[in-house]
């Protein structure tokens, strides 16, 4: 990026918050459980699945947590009640990870025992580097205690992915593969966008091969056009994989994946804590920088 448009873009920061809300809309549900509900049920009609998303990660104090959990548990209720074809997604540090990692796992738990009630199925976002171990440690812990409606993330940005996979095919978990949402030091992580793409081809084709499920999380042509290409050669059926793309972002791509015929996943986000998500979905919004400028210049 031009050091002029990185300087447009360091001012998103200073945007206020009603400004930041008008241009967030596009890519979270709403406020509400019944926003989230509303739009996975339409998703649904258009033949898509959700995964819902309850805003919120970095919670630094046990209330807040067990009231994430509390939210999360009427969105497994809320999804068996209105019959919609979703899941769930969740983020340790909402559940208490940088608090105490017992107590993180008690919460993780209680949900996928819920979960399981309903035949449903948890995912766990992956976030920065300094939860990637500990994500991964308390997948590994639930997986072996018979969870297995669980699912985690693998960023292929992330220099460790490869060493995490090989481990993760061996217990044949179901993985979202994604390019990595957060800026990493170039010594544990890839920052040039084709080396992140390579990458990416590579540990989707690993994790094929290994019979894992994946869900392809991308709205990136190339990737998706390899994805296609996987599908043929290695012949594989719906019940291996799906595409996953987020709620408000190249709508054109995801209807053409879905009349292609693919089981495509939707990534639902609903809560008060929409700030942090939204800015790091602008920032990886090719036009950000116009949208900077005008909301900068412009009042309508
Ligand atoms: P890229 O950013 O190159 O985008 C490809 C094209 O898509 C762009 O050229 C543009 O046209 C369009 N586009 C992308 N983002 C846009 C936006 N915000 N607004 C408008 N257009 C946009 N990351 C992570 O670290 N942990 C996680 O758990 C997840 N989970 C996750 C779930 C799902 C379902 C998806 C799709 C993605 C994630 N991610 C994630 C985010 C992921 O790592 C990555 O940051 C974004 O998906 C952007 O990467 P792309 O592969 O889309 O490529």
């Amino acid at each position: 990026m031009k050091p002029v448009n990185q300087l447009i873009l360091s001012a998103i920061e200073l945007l206020p918050k009603p400004v930041v809300k008008r241009f967030a809309r596009r890519y979270i549900a709403g406020e509400e459980l019944v926003d989230a509900i509303r739009v996975v049920t339409a998703i649904n009609s258009q033949n898509m699945m959700g995964t819902m998303d309850v805003l919120g990660e970095s919670v630094s104090i046990r209330e807040e947590s067990l009231a994430a959990v509390r939210e999360c548990e009427e969105v497994l209720h809320s999804i068996n009640n209105n019959h919609l074809d979703s899941n769930l997604s969740i983020k340790l540090t909402q559940f208490g990870l940088r608090i105490d990692e017992g107590f993180c796992y008690s919460n993780v738990k209680r949900l996928l025992e819920i979960a399981s009630g309903y035949n449903n199925f948890v995912r766990i976002d992956m976030e920065d580097s300094s939860t990637t171990t500990p994500t991964l440690e308390l997948y590994e812990r639930l997986r072996s205690e018979g969870f297995e409606n669980l699912g985690v993330v693998i960023q292929a940005n992330m220099r460790r992915s490869e060493n995490d996979i090989q481990h993760l095919i061996s217990m044949k978990a179901n993985i979202r593969l994604c390019k990595g949402a957060y800026l990493e030091p170039e010594t544990i992580a890839f920052r040039d966008k084709e080396e992140i793409r390579l990458n990416y081809v590579k540990l989707l084709k690993m994790l094929l091969d290994g019979k894992c499920y994946v869900g392809m999380a991308t709205h990136d042509d190339f990737l998706v056009d390899v994805g296609y290409r996987y599908i043929q050669e290695m012949n594989l059926q719906k019940s291996d994989y799906e595409f996953q793309m987020l709620y408000g972002v190249r709508s054109k791509l995801r209807d053409q994946i879905v009349a292609d015929g693919h089981r495509l996943r939707l990534y639902v986000p609903f809560g008060q804590h929409w700030y942090v998500y939204s800015m790091r979905r602008f920032k990886e919004n090719p036009q950000v920088v116009r949208y900077v400028l005008r909301a900068l210049f412009y009042r309508d």
